[in-house]
Formats: structure tokens, sequence, C-alpha cells
């Protein structure tokens, strides 16, 4: 037997992964729930959905769904919504998945009572919350994971994660911010944000880039599974009086943490910058390097040391001369399928509908959406909850994530003073 979700927040980001939800093999029943009415009817009328979605099972507030008998629920909001609403649906005895991050609010001491909220109703419930960062499920994170696992990386030496994306980004194709916020502050619940936000205003209260720090910091601790101790961070502010960032103290922030690991984190939060991350291909990417193996721009390298005087050259580990996608002879570059782990058989045939659905059969599955790591969100979820398990991403982590921004951005008011990152226990 399968589970029965519901879907909350049928918007853009949402509309991404209905179909997904659907096509899992282990969904039985999928309920849908949007304040506006027509985006729920889309996918009601939708002929891939048939047969998991019904009229009786498509509501128009959390109230009405968090009522239903549903095992979960998937909440795809607005993120200044995220932890009160993935609160209610605990305490109505379901499992949340939530869109990242935590929360996103200026006032970062709400932020942090936010987390502790979320962390007590989750051991009081014993219900399980899972934070959808699309960054733990690029093949980057998926192998790293592996290597770390091995021990390959030996003990942790650095690491860097950046997020880099210009506010006036995207004018090709890609997410433009202003367009983004422009987008999520109309509608039923989107035009109640600037009353929400007035309050904050009113008292002076200012935001940073690093108030959405999970894309950045997310793949180093998850990768090393180790926790930021404390941090000095610097800032940049705007200077030409842009109103996207009229209530934020920088626009760019870049942080130095220390790790409990030993190691140390550098984090780039920018959204004010004329620059991509196209020298590592993504937007939202990390470095790692240990004494024995590191990892960067899909290379992986390694001295292969046992013992002191053991290591080997670095540059004859991979060599793959003449490899087109890389000028640096000599060392091998992963393919995204190289590096991923693989979904089971049945939900890659199930998944191919919705990701590649012009593919031949016996194509293999492609997965897309954030560096193809949507199917494999969709997959840990529906598992942990099938399996009563804690998902990859618990709520630990995304508390942890929330506090790493919240010290970098209290650092980089205080000009770089080392400020310890709050811990949950
Ligand atoms: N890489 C990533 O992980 C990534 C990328 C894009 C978006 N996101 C996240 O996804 C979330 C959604 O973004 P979006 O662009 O789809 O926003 P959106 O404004 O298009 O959609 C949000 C939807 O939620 C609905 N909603 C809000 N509160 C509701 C309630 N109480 N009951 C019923 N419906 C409700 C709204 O009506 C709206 O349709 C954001 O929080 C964002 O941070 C994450």
């Amino acid at each position: 037997m399968g589970i029965r979700l519901g879907l909350v927040g049928l918007g853009a980001f949402g509309t991404q992964f209905a179909k997904l939800f659907k096509a899992h093999p282990s969904v039985d029943r999928v309920a849908l729930c949007d304040c506006e009415a027509e985006k729920v009817n889309k996918f009601l009328h939708d002929p891939f959905m048939a047969g998991k979605v019904s009229e009786k099972d498509c509501y128009g507030t959390l109230d009405e769904i968090s009522r239903a008998d549903l095992d979960a629920l998937v909440i795809i909001t607005q993120p200044w919504l995220h932890a009160p609403q993935c609160i209610q649906a605990l305490e109505s005895g379901k499992h949340v998945y939530s869109a990242v991050p935590l929360i996103s609010l200026p006032d970062d001491e709400e932020t942090l009572d936010w987390c502790g909220k979320l962390i007590e109703t989750v051991q009081r419930t014993g219900k399980q919350y899972m934070l959808g960062e699309t960054t733990i499920y690029r093949p980057q994170t998926m192998f790293c994971r592996r290597m770390a696992a091995g021990g390959a990386f030996g003990e942790y030496v650095y690491a860097e994660g950046e997020y880099v994306h210009d506010v006036d980004g995207g004018i090709n194709g890609g997410s433009n911010l202003r367009k983004v916020k422009e987008h999520r502050t109309q509608g039923v619940v989107g035009s109640q944000h600037a009353a929400l936000m007035a309050k904050y205003h009113q008292r002076g209260v200012k935001g940073s880039p690093m108030s959405y720090p999970t894309h950045s910091v997310s793949g180093p601790i998850h990768v090393m599974q180790t926790r930021a101790l404390k941090v000095s961070a610097y800032g940049t502010p705007n200077t030409n009086n842009d109103p996207f960032f009229a209530h934020d103290d920088f626009s760019n922030v870049s942080a130095l943490f220390k790790l409990a690991n030993g190691a140390s984190l550098r984090i780039g939060e920018y959204r004010e910058i004329g620059a991509t991350s196209f020298d590592r291909d993504e937007p939202e990417i990390f470095r790692i390097f240990g004494k024995t193996g590191s990892f960067s721009r899909d290379v992986w390298q390694s001295n292969q040391r046992t013992a002191p005087g053991t290591a080997k050259p670095i540059m004859e580990d991979q060599p793959n001369p003449g490899n087109p996608q890389w000028p640096w002879a000599g060392f091998k570059r992963m393919t995204p399928a190289e590096m991923r782990d693989p979904l089971p058989l049945e939900v890659q045939q199930a998944f191919k509908a919705v990701c590649n659905p012009t593919a031949d059969p016996h194509d293999d599955f492609q997965p897309t959406g954030h560096g193809g790591s949507h199917p494999y969100l969709v997959h840990e979820f529906v598992s942990s909850v099938l399996e009563n398990r804690a998902p990859a991403i618990p709520v630990a982590e995304a508390v942890h994530y929330m506090a790493m921004g919240i010290a970098a951005h209290r650092s980089a008011q205080r000009d770089g003073e080392i400020i310890c990152v709050p811990s949950f226990g």
C-alpha cells in the first residue's frame, strides 16, 4: 500500500512537482490545495493526474486540507509562510515536506524562534519534516556524499559554497529576481506581503542575502555531516538606491566559518554582482578539500595517501587526455550520470513520463529540475514517509542552515566580528 499526500501551493515551483508526486509508484492518492482555484483546477482536469486526484480531494485553504485523511503534506508556498504552515501541518498529524528555506523573514530573532518551534513540534508530534533543498540532490552532492561515506576525503581542510544570483540575472530565460518577487507578491496570498513587511520596515529591521542561505551552505554541510561553530563575515551594501535592496543591510555577503570537523568553510551569497558562477557551471555549487581527496568542478583528485610518505602524484590519478569537455588534460571531469546515485528502476520508468515525455521507452531516464534534483527530492520524501524514517534533509539540518545565515548576517553588521552560530542542541 502506498501513501496519501496533499500538495499545498501550486504556483510556479509547486507546478514542477505535482506530476512527479502523482507519478511516484508509492503514492496512491494526491490531494490538491491552493487558495487560487484555477491553479487547483488546472491539475484536477489534467489527464495525467487521473486515477490519483479527484474533485473531493481539492481544497482552497490549508485549514481544510489539514483536516483531510492524508499521510503527508508538501508545502510549496511563498517563502515567508513556510514555518507556521509546516507547524500547522505537523500538528494535524501529517509528515511535512517544505520548499526552501525553512522561513524567510527580515527579522533574524523571529526566524530563530520559528526554528525552535519547528524542532519542538517535530519532536512532540513524532512526524517527519523534510527540507526540499535542491542542492542536496545535485549530481555533485550525490558523488561527494559517496566519497565522504567511504572516507575518501580524509580529514577535511577547506570548503566553499556560493550562490551567485544577480538581481537582474535570468534575462535570457533563467530566474530574474525582480520578476520572481513581483510574481510571488501578487494573488490572494502574495498581495498580503506588503502589509506584512511594513511592520518590519517600521521597526527598521533589515535583512540580507543570508536570510536565504540554503543553496550555498547546504552542500558542504550535508556532505561533511558537520556543523558550523562560528563565523566572520563582511558585506557590501547597495549604493545606487536600488529599491530591491531598500530593506537590506547588504546585497552581497562573504563569510568564513569554522566547522566542528576542524575545517574552514567560505560561503558567498551574492545578489548584486557582475558575474555568474560560469566557472563552476551552476549558480549554486561547492568545492570540498580534504587531506587525501578533493572535489571541485566535477573533478575528483586524490593523493591516495594511507600513511606518511605514501602519497601518489595527483596528476596521474585520473588520466583522461583528450577529453573535449575539459581543458586540463590529465583530469577526468565526471558527467552528471557518473556522479548521480541511481533511482529504483520502477521509479525511473514512472518519472520518465514527467521528465522526458518525448523519450523512447528504451531511452535512459534523464532527471530534470535544478540539476536533476526534483525527482530525487520526491522519491526521498515519499520513501521516508513510507518507511517511517527520518528523511535525508531533516529538521536539524534545515534549522542549522538558517542559523549559519543569521550568524553571518550579524557578523557582517559588526564588521566581521566573530559570532557563534546559534545551536539548537
Ligand atoms: N531551488 C529551489 O529550491 C527553489 C526554486 C524556486 C522556488 N523555491 C521555493 O518554492 C516556493 C514557492 O515558490 P513559487 O515561485 O512557486 O511561488 P508562487 O507564488 O508561484 O506559488 C505559491 C503558491 O502558494 C499558494 N498558497 C500560499 N499560501 C497558501 C495557503 N495557505 N493555502 C493554499 N495555497 C496557498 C499561493 O496561492 C500560490 O499559488 C518558495 O518558497 C521558494 O523559496 C525553491
